[in-house]
């Protein structure tokens, strides 16, 4: 059953974040007027996924046929493909235009405020997306950092908590530090497990028994931060403060790749600040402990 008075929305960029959240919205009774993009077969096939007849165009027709525009093209596309629609006055009046960036703010967007009097926001699902069948499903759940004008702003709420996710408010001049945080804790831990499997391929375990060996001490991790937080989380030798042990892998790791050595020590630095602020180390020894991770 449709709920009346959901407003239309037109996708544009049939990538994994549009047409999943096309799928969902629609799911939820918005209805989805078009969805536009560059290439005509990825387009159709994007309207098709979402299904309920929604028309696949070329971007500016998509555009033009909806109160609320969301741009899911990638972040380097974003402020050009609005001001040629804003210059060419291809929104409506007044609509609400959107993106889907966690790095950009809205005033990205400014350009459609400016030429047709959009209100402007973006909408950030905190979440990998890896694929359309796996956006559909992670969507729900991920939390959605959103900002911009006010107007804009309550209608992505109402559309991210339609669509199952937890609406958050950033402020537009945190967005790239947010951004930069969320890369940290997603795509960083990629690289931390990846280093931590070529060490120990170093080390003559084969790449699939340190996975394996690795999940269970990487879930336990995670579940301590969970329950306890990450201060209390940190164990090792550094937490204890055993400054020889630190020693001898420094010592070992100067004969494996630098950039591996390299992690390990940016990463210790950290690690000592943490334990001398949880007290688990003196000051002192804290430093002691950096002496050592800075000299190469
Ligand atoms: N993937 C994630 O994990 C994730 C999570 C949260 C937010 N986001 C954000 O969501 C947005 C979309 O990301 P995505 O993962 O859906 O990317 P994607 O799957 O690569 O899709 C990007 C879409 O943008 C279109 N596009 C790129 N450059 C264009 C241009 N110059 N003109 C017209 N169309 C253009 C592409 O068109 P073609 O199909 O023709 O190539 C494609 O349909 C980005 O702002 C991203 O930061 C992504």
């Amino acid at each position: 059953m449709k709920i009346v008075d959901l407003p239309t929305i037109a996708i544009i960029g049939p990538g994994k974040v549009g047409t999943s959240i096309g799928i969902l919205a629609s799911r939820a009774g918005y209805q989805i007027a078009a969805i536009g993009g560059r290439n005509k077969e990825r387009t159709i096939a994007a309207a098709k996924r979402i299904g309920n007849g929604v028309r696949a165009c070329s971007i500016s027709e998509a555009a033009k046929k909806a109160p609320i525009v969301l741009l899911s093209v990638t972040d380097d596309a974003i402020e050009d493909i609005c001001i040629r629609l804003a210059e060419q006055k291809k929104l409506k009046q007044k609509a609400v235009v959107v993106h889907c960036s966690g790095a950009l703010s809205s005033n990205v967007l400014t350009s459609a405020h400016d030429y047709c009097k959009c209100s402007i926001a973006s909408m950030h699902p905190l979440q990998t997306f890896p694929t359309i069948d796996e956006t559909v499903k992670r969507i729900k759940g991920a939390y959605c950092f959103c900002e911009g004008d006010e107007n804009a702003v309550s209608i992505i709420e109402q559309l991210a908590k339609s669509i199952g996710m937890k609406p958050v408010k950033i402020s537009s001049k945190s967005k790239t530090l947010y951004h930069a945080a969320a890369v940290m804790a997603c795509n960083y831990l990629v690289v931390l497990m990846d280093s931590a499997i070529r060490l120990a391929e170093n080390a003559g375990i084969d790449r699939k028994t340190a996975w394996l060996s690795f999940k269970p001490l990487v879930t336990a991790t995670l579940d301590n931060i969970n329950s306890m937080g990450t201060a209390d989380a940190l164990t090792g030798p550094i937490a204890r403060g055993d400054i020889k042990t630190v020693s001898r892998h420094l010592h070992e790791l100067s004969s494996v790749d630098g950039v591996l050595a390299a992690v390990y020590r940016t990463m210790g630095l950290y690690a000592a600040e943490m334990a001398a602020t949880k007290g688990t180390i003196t000051t002192k020894k804290a430093e002691k402990i950096r002496t050592l991770l800075k000299k190469v």
